[in-house]
């Protein structure tokens, strides 16, 4: 018999319940200024037969979506909900009729990934050939969006907002396509560009950059594998030795030519995301996590270190220079996202040691930094970086940055992220001043369940 998904266990086990909660219980202030709600997408299986699930063959990233949500207004917690993401199947299996929409080439799946919102759409988004799904403030699902026909594809799971533009980018790949798509998404909401980048062998492009002048690509040696179809592989995206890892710099519309890309070879590596980039003089910066050795997406193996690097792209020297910044094992790294694109000096990144033991062989000095649970705050001004641990049991999720207010400086605000209480059992939305990162967070907000272990959220301030 296969050993049990470890996926299904612990910190990542799905719930059971669709819960709404009024008038939470806090302990500490919720600051009077943060009106709006924290949302947070993740996998969560509807059982063993949900896709990629069963026993000994489960995959992290192939449980339906499942939106957490808080709403903060006036210093207090309104409410928590979760929501499944009505796909056609989750829609099936709760005895529901699915909403219906457009669907691309099939690929209909419960987005489970991210959730964002963008000229008035909220949106939570997936990769790999699905298209996003629209929900309601209440996170109940309006159904699938293609953004009133302007997608040709599918969508992509992470997405660059460009403030002073407006443009949401996005770069979507799919497995029968031997390009990927840059996608922008004007601030009205029409789909205004889609630019097809040849990218042979089929490589999984979870996340991208962006700068004023360049979409960032990062076409590493994880590509689609029919041998890993044939041997039942849900997720079926492995190491290729053989396929050369490389960054490209696509020219954004008005700052060079339309779709022609510059590759800069790089040495093999992986990256699930980046922090940030902006331009540097002729150069471009990029912030970002990566896997220092051969990564198997499909079995979500690989030895590390996973650490936090600086690179910098030359055009003028055609190299790409790497350095690292923090050599713990950490994911999820974060920006003000009022600043994707433009120079940044905080970021914010999670050291969660239930997603660094089940992804990565962690050994050596990483063995035990494995099992911490920690937020950590880099100032990449200073070079240096503080962390907020929350204990062994006390797992964390990613964490995100809301201002003080629209037009609060950078770090001049809050970083959110659910954090597992294990004296209740259950999950709490916790609050830290993001510039006093090490204290007593602000606040605390009791949620009346547990939270798996999941994805990607954001802090959608009311307007
Ligand atoms: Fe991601």
């Amino acid at each position: 018999m296969p050993e049990q998904n470890p996926f299904l266990e612990g910190s990542f086990a799905p719930v059971d319940q669709e819960v709404t909660a009024f008038d939470l219980p806090v302990t500490g202030t919720l600051p009077a200024e943060l009106s709006g709600c924290y949302l947070r997408n993740g996998p969560n299986p509807m059982g063993l037969e949900d896709a990629g699930y069963r026993w000994g063959e489960g995959h992290w990233f192939l449980g339906a979506g499942m939106v957490h949500g808080v709403r903060l207004r006036d210093g207090r917690a309104e409410w928590y909900r979760n929501r499944w993401v009505r796909s056609r199947k989750v829609a099936e299996t709760l005895g529901e009729k699915w909403p219906g929409g457009p669907v691309h080439d099939d690929a209909d799946f419960a987005a489970n990934t991210h959730i964002i919102r963008h000229a008035g759409r909220l949106l939570a988004t997936v990769e790999a050939g699905p298209l996003p799904y629209q929900l309601t403030d209440e996170l109940e699902t309006v159904g699938p969006s293609d953004f009133r026909g302007g997608l040709p594809g599918g969508f992509a799971a992470h997405t660059k907002l460009d403030r002073r533009t407006g443009e949401l980018h996005a770069v979507a790949y799919y497995w029968a396509w031997d390009y990927v798509q840059h996608i922008v998404v004007d601030a009205a909401g029409q789909v205004s560009r889609t630019a097809n980048i040849p990218a042979p062998g089929g490589p999984m492009m979870h996340d991208f950059a962006l700068t004023g002048r360049y979409v960032v690509l990062f076409d590493l040696p994880v590509t689609f594998s029919m041998d890993a179809v044939a041997a039942g592989r849900k997720l079926p995206y492995t190491w290729n030795a053989a396929h050369q890892a490389r960054v490209g710099l696509l020219p954004r519309p008005g700052h060079g030519e339309t779709g022609h890309v510059r590759w800069f070879d790089v040495e093999p590596c992986w990256v699930f995301h980046t922090l940030n980039a902006y331009d540097d003089g002729g150069r471009v910066a990029v912030d970002l996590v990566r896997y220092g050795g051969p990564y198997d997406v499909s079995a979500l193996e690989g030895k590390g270190p996973l650490t936090l690097e600086h690179w910098v792209i030359d055009p003028g020297t055609g190299r790409v220079s790497q350095q690292g910044l923090d050599d713990r094992a950490q994911e999820f790294p974060r920006v003000d996202d009022r600043i994707v694109s433009q120079p940044h000096r905080y970021g914010y990144s999670a050291a969660i040691g239930e997603v660094s033991r089940d992804t990565v062989s962690l050994s050596g000095d990483f063995a035990d930094a494995a099992f911490a649970n920690a937020l950590l705050k880099h100032d990449l001004a200073a070079g240096t970086a503080e962390a907020h641990e929350f204990g062994k049991d006390a797992t964390a999720g990613e964490a995100v940055f809301a201002p003080a207010s629209p037009g609060a400086g950078e770090d001049d605000g809050y970083v959110l992220a659910f954090i597992h209480n294990p004296d209740r059992g259950a999950a709490d939305l916790v609050i830290l001043a993001a510039q006093d990162f090490g204290g007593e967070p602000v606040a605390r907000v009791h949620l009346p369940a547990r939270i798996p272990l999941g994805f990607h959220g954001n802090w959608i301030a009311d307007q």
